[in-house]
């Protein structure tokens, strides 16, 4: 674990902004390999938002092959509330809709559950390698995501009940109306399986999360203890956040070197990390599923879709499950629900300048087939 820490909150969102861009481009993705990011919400890390938008801007960064996702949602909020985490993206970040995926605040198809949300989202995840960074905010209470005290260490991304000193504090965004009482959020164990992570925590109010965090006992109470558990952390703090801890915890682990530790998972293409996968045909495509470790299978009928959505309109048609995985709430394209399809989505090319990237599902389905051939040569009949 490394410890960044700053003079002001500022500062220490600027440094942890450079991180993120240094590692984007040295990962230097392509149409071929993504840079998986994860992204949280919350006031802190809005100026870091700001700074990625202006280095964009200034060419030293760019997003045309990174894939988003973010830690959580409230559920019950549609996309065009402005306390949704759908719109807190796409007022601060907008990166296209075909690059970004949220949880969505309330199942795609009517005819799935929540469950089956969080089901599919890992499944795309895990299909496209993991998580190359994963960018974490910390609550007051030690929360991580909707994480809240007293989660499971071992959870993974699920409907979870708010708590009570969470809504108090989030009802600063909320003015007169109800925080909601439930959320869906990524699980510790999905958060620790990411190859890297990184935290801003800034502020005095932070100080006593950060100090249980870093200095208490590995405890379900503190669920940033867990931080504790990953090979590659760095945690961006300022002055103020980190004034109850010592000083010997300070020095230690501002000695730490930020990029000493190997990866977590170094070939994410490796076809023994996925954890149950296959192949199919269907109307003549050939497509490739994977499921997360919590997803039951079912032989004959895969539920969940692992690969982005095909641009392809017959396709996307014919294979309706596939656009619940594929490109979050934000697509008039994959909801059914005509209160969602009339939400205003802002013009993101207009505000960015960032193009849309559409090509995806095109190079992943003209990868199926290399793969296909490649696999067939090396393991036989498939499932
Ligand atoms: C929110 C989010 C978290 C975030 C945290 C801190 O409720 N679910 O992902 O990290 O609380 O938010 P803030 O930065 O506003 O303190």
């Amino acid at each position: 674990m490394y410890l960044s820490d700053h003079d002001g909150a500022e500062q220490a969102a600027l440094a942890l902004t450079n991180h993120i861009i240094s590692r984007i481009n040295a990962f230097k993705p392509t149409q071929m390999k993504k840079f998986v990011l994860c992204l949280p919400t919350g006031s802190t890390p809005l100026p870091v938002y700001e700074e990625l938008v202006r280095r964009f801007k200034l060419g030293d960064v760019s997003f045309e092959h990174v894939i988003t996702f973010n830690l959580d949602e409230y559920v019950g909020l549609k996309p065009c509330h402005k306390q949704s985490y759908a719109y807190f993206m796409e007022e601060n970040l907008d990166i296209p809709s075909s690059q970004t995926h949220l949880l969505p605040s309330s199942p795609i198809d009517p005819h799935k559950t929540h469950q089956d949300s969080c089901a599919a989202y890992e499944s795309l995840i895990t299909s496209l390698g993991g998580i190359h960074l994963l960018f974490l905010g910390i609550g007051e209470n030690g929360h991580v995501a909707f994480n809240e005290p007293a989660s499971s260490m071992s959870s993974r991304t699920r409907m979870v009940k708010l708590d009570q000193g969470t809504r108090e504090i989030n009802a600063r965004f909320f003015g007169k109306e109800q925080v909601p009482t439930h959320a869906l959020t990524m699980g510790i164990a999905n958060i620790l399986e990411a190859q890297e992570i990184i935290v801003l925590a800034t502020g005095e109010r932070k100080s006593n999360a950060l100090k249980e965090a870093l200095e208490g006992g590995i405890n379900h109470l503190c669920p940033a203890s867990v931080l504790q558990m990953h090979e590659k952390v760095s945690i961006y703090t300022d002055n103020t956040a980190i004034k109850g801890l010592k000083e010997s915890t300070i020095n230690y682990l501002k000695s730490q070197d930020p990029s000493s530790s190997t990866p977590r998972l170094k070939d994410t293409t490796d076809k023994n990390k996925r954890p149950f996968q296959g192949r199919g045909l269907l109307r003549g495509t050939s497509f490739s599923w994977v499921s997360s470790p919590s997803t039951p299978i079912e032989e004959d009928k895969p539920l969940f879709w692992s690969r982005p959505p095909s641009p392809s309109k017959s396709l996307a048609v014919d294979v309706k499950v596939e656009m619940i995985v594929g490109q979050g709430i934000h697509s008039p394209l994959n909801s059914p629900h005509d209160d969602q399809q009339q939400v205003k989505i802002p013009d993101k090319e207009q505000k960015t300048g960032i193009k849309p990237q559409t090509l995806l599902a095109k190079d992943v389905n003209s990868l199926d087939q290399e793969e296909t051939q490649k696999e067939a040569d090396d393991q036989g009949p498939s499932v």
